[in-house]
């Protein structure tokens, strides 16, 4: 088996996948031509071989997507019929219907185009929404990471937070497996401003530790509201346990202000080199592996 890893995959989820899957490393050449258009040629010869394509959208999702679609398209050159694909982080996923009337649902305009391949299957990482394959029109693998980083990093937690009700999936499956109760808190974002904000219903959270389970960390407004009113509750540690960090300079100075105990994230992307001691990435390799061996 092979792996394909493009420029969006994290060089520390490469090494795990490779390691824990047990994978030949694919050679492609991948430049760009002086007008800004990329190419790519696949040069390892991977007749009767099943492939496996691994592709994080982000940072520059846009040219990230026409990098993992000339790929795609590369591969369908060669005739290989066993390609599998391993998104780490899809981008564009959150605008996944029409929030005010004139917009468009993104994630089925980016990632429609994918049917056209002959995919043996498409693992992701934590969705969104469970309901993307369905506006897609195509199966995909959903990977829920929040017990597995849980138990990497050993936090003990009292309590299983969704900051909203459309993450409720994600804290009941953490809640079920580390025997946990759970619920969620009222989260309103103004659509035109982008202002966010948390309300909790009738919890009683004093002592307890709190995970906030989420998909995305972007400004940490999110978190940042939910952390402060669980300590004004009197929780006695805050811990959020997010798949996707997609954070800058300004989100860490927005939690670190917030008090937040611990961030806990993924290499679903590259992260800068220096993060403060509270923010703790885990390798989700051995995760996908498994779900790749698995299915
Ligand atoms: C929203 O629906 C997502 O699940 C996250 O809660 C959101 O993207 C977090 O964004 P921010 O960190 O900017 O509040």
């Amino acid at each position: 088996m092979f792996l394909l890893p493009l420029s969006g995959t994290p060089q520390s989820l490469v090494n795990s996948l490779r390691n824990y899957c047990n994978l030949s490393l694919a050679e492609k050449l991948h430049k760009r031509f002086p007008d800004g258009e990329q190419y790519i040629r696949i040069t390892s010869d991977m007749r009767n071989k099943i492939i496996i394509v691994v592709q994080s959208l982000y940072p520059e999702q846009d040219s990230k997507l026409v990098e993992l679609y000339l790929a795609l398209e590369a591969l369908e050159g060669l005739n290989l019929t066993e390609v599998e694909l391993v998104i780490p982080y899809m981008a564009y996923s959150r605008q996944d219907k029409r929030f005010l009337a004139g917009e468009p649902m993104s994630v089925k305009a980016v990632y429609m185009p994918l049917r056209l391949f002959n995919l043996r299957k498409i693992l992701a990482l934590d969705l969104h929404s469970p309901k993307i394959p369905e506006v897609i029109g195509l199966a995909i693998q959903n990977i829920l990471p929040h017990t597995y980083m849980v138990k990497k990093v050993g936090i003990e937690v009292d309590f299983i937070l969704a900051p909203d009700k459309g993450a409720l999936h994600r804290a009941r499956i953490l809640a079920e497996n580390i025997g946990k109760p759970f619920d969620y808190l009222e989260k309103y974002r103004d659509r035109i401003t982008g202002e966010i904000n948390v309300s909790i219903r009738e919890l009683d959270v004093k002592n307890l530790r709190i995970a906030i389970v989420d998909d995305i960390v972007s400004t940490g407004g999110t978190l940042a509201k939910a952390a402060q009113i669980l300590y004004d509750l009197g929780a006695s540690k805050v811990y959020a346990v997010v798949t996707h960090a997609l954070i800058s300079e300004k989100t860490i100075q927005t939690l670190s202000a917030s008090g937040l105990d611990m961030l806990i994230t993924t290499n679903s992307i590259l992260h800068p080199e220096a993060l403060p001691k509270w923010i703790q990435v885990t390798d989700v390799g051995e995760l996908l592996c498994s779900e790749l061996k698995s299915l």
